[in-house]
């Protein structure tokens, strides 16, 4: 029976996680890709801390991660250290000695995938990032293969874990970001650094990839629109609560006239849609395909076992083609598809806007407000102004039908330097029509 030999760069949350899944189901797993898999080498910076769950003493540890790369009974190495270096260079070292990849790493591939890909291609070896988007999801997969007859239409849904938690928590119990924030790191879902979650990065970096193979195309990025969860509160909660929606951390791409809106940011959704009952660290995702229709994908996007899981899929797809003499494709690898889109800009989407004024409650304000947005094109639906105030600026909640970013844009700047209004106007785009 073939020897696969795996070596494995970072023995952190998800490594361990990894280990355990081969140490528990090993048969199994061996009897699927039809070899035997055997971890060669683990290789991390810390060789004394004990991991739960496992006994380290039995594992082959090293300090150094060139006795994974320089090994050359290696075929597959998994790379969970995170980060851009020295996982990057990592990982072309292994490509380039002919190894196959396996990597969670969504900031990595955002910021370097286009190099990565091409490595690998060139070198006519695997790179597989399952585990990289939407934790235990076979989302790539999906994308990858089982949607390859279609021209998809649109992605979009929630990518990070963290903000979801964090945003259940605020919306469920009334807590504070920094609680739901401090409880959401104890479980192990956040980033080791949480700006990556909580700014919406990680969710620009989920999306990033899945628009290069969802639209063929390489998005940079900096054209990737990004807001993330810091400014929501807790009375912007409410008062969406009230008018029937909920607040989600929303990535989106979806194809435009000549182009692909890619964009990340707190988003009102109705509480009756499916996205609004994903609760805590779930993940889902909704991607139409003109062949296919409408999908929905949904489950834990972070995690310990969840994400194992993915790297698993990955891995022994590899395991069982090193041992059935199936060579790795480059036209496996993402690449930019012919008439690959451009990103849109983002001052031309359109959708409905949530927005609190804080205003002086004074005769004639609200039309100074209204006023403004009609000169701006912009129609409002709903009004309420929440409390009555003699002193203080009160909230004059509003949700407009279907605007233009960039005028409402202009509206914003210029209602902002009205002299009644207290402070800069909270703007939230609402998605998924009417609550
Ligand atoms: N920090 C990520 C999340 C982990 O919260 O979703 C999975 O990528």
């Amino acid at each position: 029976m073939t020897d696969v030999r795996i070596g494995l760069l970072g023995l952190g949350t998800i490594g361990a996680g990894v280990v355990k899944i081969l140490e528990s189901r090993r048969a199994m797993l061996e009897e699927r890709a039809g070899c035997r898999l055997t971890l060669a080498a683990v290789a991390d910076t810390d060789l004394t801390r004990p991991r739960e769950g496992l006994d380290i003493r039995t594992l082959p540890m090293t300090g150094d991660a060139a006795h994974v790369l320089g090994d050359p009974a290696i075929q597959v190495v998994i790379e969970l250290i995170g980060g851009i270096e020295p996982a990057r260079s990592f990982i072309l070292r292994a490509l380039a000695a002919g190894k196959h990849v396996v990597t969670a790493n969504k900031a990595l591939l955002a910021h370097h995938g286009a190099e990565l890909y091409e490595a690998a291609g060139r070198r006519g070896v695997t790179l597989g990032f399952e585990a990289a988007v939407a934790g235990g999801i076979p989302l790539i997969q999906a994308v990858k293969e089982g949607l390859v007859a279609n021209r998809i239409l649109s992605v979009f849904g929630i990518v990070n874990g963290t903000s979801n938690y964090i945003l259940s928590k605020m919306t469920d119990e009334g807590v504070d970001f920094s609680v739901a924030l401090k409880e959401a790191q104890a479980h192990g879902y956040a980033e080791a650094d949480p700006t990556l979650d909580i700014e919406g990065m990680d969710s620009a970096h989920k999306l990033q990839i899945l628009v290069t193979l969802a639209f063929r195309t390489f998005v940079d990025l900096k054209d990737i629109h990004t807001e993330g969860i810091t400014r929501v509160t807790a009375q912007d909660i409410a008062y969406a609560r009230e008018l029937g929606y909920r607040i989600k951390l929303l990535a989106i791409a979806k194809a435009t006239n000549g182009g692909v809106e890619v964009r990340v940011h707190p988003t009102m959704i109705p509480a009756a849609s499916p996205l609004a009952a994903v609760a805590g660290v779930f993940n889902a995702v909704f991607i139409t395909g003109d062949a296919v229709g409408d999908l929905m994908f949904y489950g834990r996007g972070a995690g310990q076992m969840p994400t194992a899981s993915a790297v698993w899929a990955d891995t022994l797809d590899i395991a069982r083609r090193i041992a059935h003499d199936v060579p790795a494709l480059a036209l496996e690898l993402p690449s930019a598809g012919p008439g690959a889109l451009p990103p849109a800009p983002m001052d031309a989407i359109r959708c409905c806007y949530y927005l609190r004024v804080m205003a002086q409650d004074r005769p004639g304000v609200l039309s100074r407000v209204a006023g403004i947005l009609g000169e701006n094109d912009i129609s409002i639906a709903n009004v309420i102004q929440k409390g009555r105030g003699t002193r203080e600026a009160v909230p004059v909640v509003m949700l407009s039908h279907e605007a233009r970013e960039r005028d409402m844009r202009r509206a914003l700047a210029a209602i902002d330097r009205l002299p009644d209004v207290a402070a800069a106007t909270t703007m939230i785009r609402v998605e998924g029509g009417r609550a």
